[in-house]
């Protein structure tokens, strides 16, 4: 037995665990043999401990609070790139030179128009439709126009599907918003660089454009890599759960999109302002009765914003964001009293035993949404804007995934606690 493997011992039995080594980070006991030799499954609520996967893109350290995509830290990818480059590195594995990054802006920037009969797809959504579901939906129905998206082989279909993607996630998410206002979709725009195309189809108007700012254009870059990929979390474990019964990328990536809507995931971006906006407005909530009712065992709202199944330090991504949110308002000339009202409930919460015992920290969308707010994106698109960043990370596994010769079919096992086998009592008798 080698002395780095693991042993487990079931009553007489001694059985070894082989340990597999992470390039860094912590090291691995396959289970994979587990079942077959011993009889038993192993239990692990949220797959808290488990590795589904082998994967080369991004490694988190939790306990000292960094982030790499490639190797590259997040800092130096957040100053030095801009979105583009950065969907190019989760996807393809390399920083791409001039020349590459030419050509894939290009074939991005000629790919954003969608088939115009989805018009009639926006229109028939109610006005009030969230905009998430909107976007989930129409990533889904894009597939239905492309027979060789629907089950690609060759590298070259993969290859295209991504592109088209990533070029079309921001066209269908400034019509959802528009439907939701009620004002006329606006065209995409292949002169603009994906960021200025994404504020020009959401923020013109067929009678009026508008006048991009170049520093809006960097924090929205800033704010989108900051969201491109982050390891196995819940949507991105549910893009390869999907992809992994050999679901297209698009059907995958829609079933992420509703993952990363609930308010535990991404949807906490949208929930922490309108925790602020309720301290602010509510004579009642206040700083302390917000940290009184996150303590509360009987209550269950939670501190939103705070926490992260990873992080036992400092989230690098908040704390970029932290120090951000005062530049943009700087720069946008404006204050905002929902970001004052962070940073005392911040305060507050680091200086509480309750959150310090349990190393809970602000995590990445506690200071997002103060920052769209100032950027002039509503409330109900702050999720989207999400989504829209995390794309290249949901491609890049579902790519991934699908070249990995360990790839099987998701499917945990589970603990049964139900009836036993019993005696079927006919309808007349029950
Ligand atoms: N407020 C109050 N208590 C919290 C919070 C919070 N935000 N987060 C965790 N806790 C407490 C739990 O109640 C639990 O306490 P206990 O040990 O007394 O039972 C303990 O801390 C551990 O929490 P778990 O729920 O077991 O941690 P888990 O890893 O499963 O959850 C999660 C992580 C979902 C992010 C959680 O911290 C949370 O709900 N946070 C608020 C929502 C949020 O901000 N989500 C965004 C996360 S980042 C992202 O997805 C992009």
């Amino acid at each position: 037995m080698s002395e780095s493997n693991g042993t487990l011992s079931i009553g007489e039995a001694s059985i070894e665990l082989p340990r597999l080594e992470a390039t860094v980070g912590q090291p691995a006991l396959d289970i994979s043999r587990l079942r077959a030799d011993s009889g038993h499954i192993t239990f692990d609520p949220g797959f808290a401990n488990t590795a589904g996967t082998r994967s080369a893109m991004t490694y988190i350290d939790g306990a000292s609070g960094e982030l790499r995509h490639r190797g590259y830290a997040i800092e130096d990818l957040a100053v030095h790139c801009n979105f583009l480059e950065v969907a190019y590195l989760l996807m393809y594995g390399k920083l791409p030179n001039q020349a590459e990054l030419a050509v894939w802006e290009h074939d991005i920037s000629t790919h954003t128009m969608l088939n115009e009969e989805m018009r009639s797809f926006f229109d028939a959504f109610p006005r009030r439709a969230h905009p998430m579901a909107v976007l989930s939906s129409a990533t889904n129905a894009i597939s239905t126009f492309y027979d060789v998206y629907r089950r690609p082989t060759r590298s070259i279909e993969i290859d295209a599907g991504a592109r088209t993607l990533i070029a079309k996630l921001p066209t269908i998410a400034a019509w959802a918003y528009k439907k939701s206002i009620g004002e006329p979709y606006i065209y995409p725009d292949n002169r603009l660089s994906y960021v200025e195309n994404f504020l020009h189809m959401m923020f013109a108007r067929p009678v009026e454009d508008v006048v991009i700012d170049p520093a809006v254009v960097k924090a929205l870059n800033v704010l989108l890599i900051l969201h491109a990929d982050h390891g196995q979390n819940c949507s991105t474990a549910t893009v390869r759960s999907v992809g992994s019964s050999r679901a297209n990328m698009f059907t995958s990536v829609a079933a992420g999109m509703g993952a990363l809507w609930g308010p535990l995931h991404g949807g906490a971006n949208q929930s922490v302002i309108e925790m602020l906006q309720e301290i602010h407005d509510d004579p009642d909530a206040t700083i302390q009765s917000t940290i009184a009712r996150a303590k509360d065992p009987d209550d269950d709202f939670r501190l939103m914003g705070f926490g992260h199944r990873v992080y036992s330090n400092y989230d690098p991504r908040a704390r970029i964001l932290s120090s951000f949110a005062e530049d943009i308002l700087d720069r946008m000339s404006t204050t905002d009293p929902l970001l004052e009202i962070a940073r005392e409930l911040e305060a507050a919460a680091l200086a509480d035993d309750y959150f310090a015992s349990r190393k809970l920290y602000p995590n990445v969308d506690f200071y997002s949404g103060t920052i769209f707010r100032a950027l002039g994106f509503p409330l109900r698109m702050f999720t989207v804007l999400f989504a829209i960043g995390r794309s290249p990370g949901w491609i890049g596994n579902w790519m991934e995934m699908n070249t990995d010769p360990e790839t099987k079919i998701i499917r945990p096992r589970q603990l049964y606690v139900g009836e036993p086998a019993r005696d079927f009592v006919p309808l007349e008798n029950r």
